[in-house]
C-alpha cells in the first residue's frame, strides 16, 4: 500500500477564500505536504486529468468548472493515504458528507465540492505525475 495520495482545492473553495482553513484541516489530521502548486487549469488540461469521466453526463460541467478558477494541487504523505484522506473530505455529495468532513464543512454540491482526493493508489500516482516532475516533491 502507498502512503500518498492526491487532492485538488477546488476553484469554488479557492473563490471563497477556503484554501487556508483547508489546508489546515489537512495538516491537523496528520498528512504532510510533499508537493504543492498553486495553478489555474486550461480546459483542455481539465479534460485531460478527468479523462475517465469522458463519458458521465456531467463531464462538460465538470471540465467548465474545473477551469473556472485557481486550484491548488497537493500531494500528500500519511500511513495509508488514499483512504484516510478520503475519509476527512467526506461523501462526494456534501449533503450525504458526515459531520466533520472537509466537503460538509466547505462544499456547495456534488459538483462544486470543495476537494478532491484520489480513489486508488495508482490512480494517486496518475494525479501526482500528472502536476508533479519528481524535482518538485520533498
Ligand atoms: P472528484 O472526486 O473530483 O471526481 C470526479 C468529480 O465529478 C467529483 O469529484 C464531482 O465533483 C464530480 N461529479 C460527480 N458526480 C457529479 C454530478 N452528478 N454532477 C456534477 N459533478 C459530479
Amino acid at each position: 500500500m502507498s502512503n500518498t495520495t492526491f487532492t485538488m482545492i477546488k476553484p469554488d473553495a479557492t473563490g471563497k477564500s477556503y484554501t487556508g482553513a483547508i489546508l489546515d484541516r489537512i495538516v491537523k489530521a496528520g498528512f504532510s505536504i510533499k508537493a504543492m502548486k498553486w495553478t489555474k487549469l486550461t480546459k483542455e488540461q481539465a479534460g485531460a486529468f478527468y479523462a475517465v469521466h469522458k463519458e458521465r453526463p456531467f463531464y462538460g460541467e465538470l471540465v467548465e468548472f474545473m477551469s473556472s478558477g485557481p486550484i491548488v494541487a497537493a500531494i500528500l504523505e500519511k500511513e495509508n493515504a488514499v483512504a484516510d484522506f478520503r475519509k476527512l473530505i467526506g461523501a462526494t455529495n456534501p449533503a450525504q458528507a458526515d459531520e466533520g468532513t472537509i466537503r460538509k464543512e466547505f462544499a456547495a454540491s456534488v459538483g462544486e465540492n470543495a476537494v478532491h482526493g484520489s480513489d486508488s493508489d495508482e490512480n494517486a500516482a496518475i494525479e501526482g505525475n500528472f502536476f508533479f516532475s519528481e524535482l518538485e516533491r520533498f
